[in-house]
């Protein structure tokens, strides 16, 4: 049987996704929104960054109502957060921040709703029933945890997630022009995490070869490929310009739908082994996600290669890059170096010594393997292999 055909009926395809409004001034729409879910008197976790950049101010100039606030850490762990330190007197979580405060306010309702501390939550399925309804507003365009079910948290070190599907937003208001003035090197690390989404969820395992569990990572798919390819053709498009030329913006709005279309897709379909390598790194080196992506990606591409030749090699003719699988992970690592990122996993500061460790932290991030192309070995000896000619 072919990897890339199969029918959607019968196989229990489930797409989840939250209402959306999207478009520049969609941001006006908040008390419409808000009042839909059902919120009086949110938390509105976001940053201080968030806030000096006047983009708090922009989000919630059509709100007057009354609020409590919760500043989030960069990077949430699991020890950040706890009921205590959440207000009592809010119905509901409005995020206005990139990806760790999208994060840390799925976490917050999680608490709200359930107590306890994220620990007590992490892998998937685990929340008992719907959190405290939750609005996100990003201001990146990037994680598209807008639009998904999972939390990244640090936990012993390592990057984790709560995954489940109470925690994916209730509404997202995505509003474009709230990343109009975002830094250069904000762009480009969030930008290309979206990229990386289009990428690995586009060729993720096939659907029909990933066991029913506890979490909507079903495989790619017919319902979505689509997504992940105008994503890919969106964010492939507009995410050198939009970081180069802040003030593009057609290639802003266009990296803003790509990003969050990705977001659609993966949190749908899964990722794969880019995504395990970079949150085993991130753990260990505190890099920001993007970096460790950047770092990651032409390790975890070539490793897939001898299952995803023919699929790279299609990707490459569709985006215009070429016609073979090396000119895909060329055109990748070009865009990578033409943004800046790190080129390597010793770029992050660590060595051909930690790739046993950085073998055994990817080996925990089972969300992530299952719907990776080339299943490593039992004891990750291929993969270790992989991750050691990197530092050649
Ligand atoms: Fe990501």
């Amino acid at each position: 049987m072919s990897e890339d055909t199969g029918a959607v009926a019968g196989s229990g395809l489930h797409l989840r996704v939250p209402e959306v409004r999207f478009g520049d001034g969609a941001v006006t729409h908040l008390p419409t929104v808000l009042d839909e879910v059902g919120v009086k008197r949110p938390l509105v976790v976001t940053d201080p960054g968030v806030d000096a950049a006047g983009v708090l101010a922009a989000a919630l100039a059509a709100y007057d109502g009354p609020s409590e606030r919760l500043d989030a850490p960069t990077e949430p762990s699991t020890d950040d957060l706890t009921p205590e330190a959440l207000p009592d007197n809010v119905d509901g979580v409005l995020a206005v921040g990139g990806g760790s405060v999208l994060d840390t306010a799925k976490l917050a309702a999680l608490l709200l709703a359930h107590g306890g501390s994220p620990a007590d939550y992490l892998g998937a399925g685990r929340v008992p029933g719907p959190v405290a309804p939750t609005v996100a507003v990003p201001t990146t365009s990037g994680t598209g945890s807008q639009s998904t079910q999972t939390a990244v948290v640090h936990y012993e070190g390592v990057k984790r997630g709560v995954s489940d599907e109470h925690l994916r937003p209730d509404r997202a208001v995505i509003d474009p022009s709230l990343t109009f003035g975002l830094p250069r090197e904000v762009t480009a690390r969030s930008g290309f995490d979206a990229f990386v989404h289009a990428l690995e969820s586009l060729t993720a395992r096939d659907h029909r070869w990933i066991p029913e569990r506890d979490i909507t990572y079903q495989g790619a798919n017919p319902v979505t490929r689509p997504l992940s390819q105008q994503a890919l053709s969106l964010v492939h498009g507009s995410l050198e310009r939009a970081t180069m030329d802040g003030d593009d913006r057609a290639a802003r709005r266009a990296l803003s739908l790509g990003s969050h279309l990705a977001g659609v897709a993966f949190s749908n379909a899964g990722l794969g082994a880019v995504h395990a390598l970079a949150s085993a790194v991130g753990g260990m080196t505190d890099a920001a996600h993007g970096d460790c992506l950047a770092a990651c990606v032409a390790t975890g591409l070539r490793y897939n290669l001898p299952v995803r030749r023919d699929a790279y090699a299609g990707i490459a003719a569709d985006l215009g890059v070429g016609s073979t699988a090396e000119e895909l992970v060329g055109e990748v690592m070009r865009v990578r170096d033409a943004l800046g990122l790190p080129d390597s996993i010793g770029a992050l500061g660590l060595d051909r010594g930690d790739a046993g460790a950085i073998v055994a932290n990817t080996l925990v991030q089972e969300r992530r393997l299952v719907t990776t192309p080339r299943l490593p070995d039992e004891d990750g000896a291929d993969l270790e292999a992989a991750v050691v000619r990197s530092f050649d």
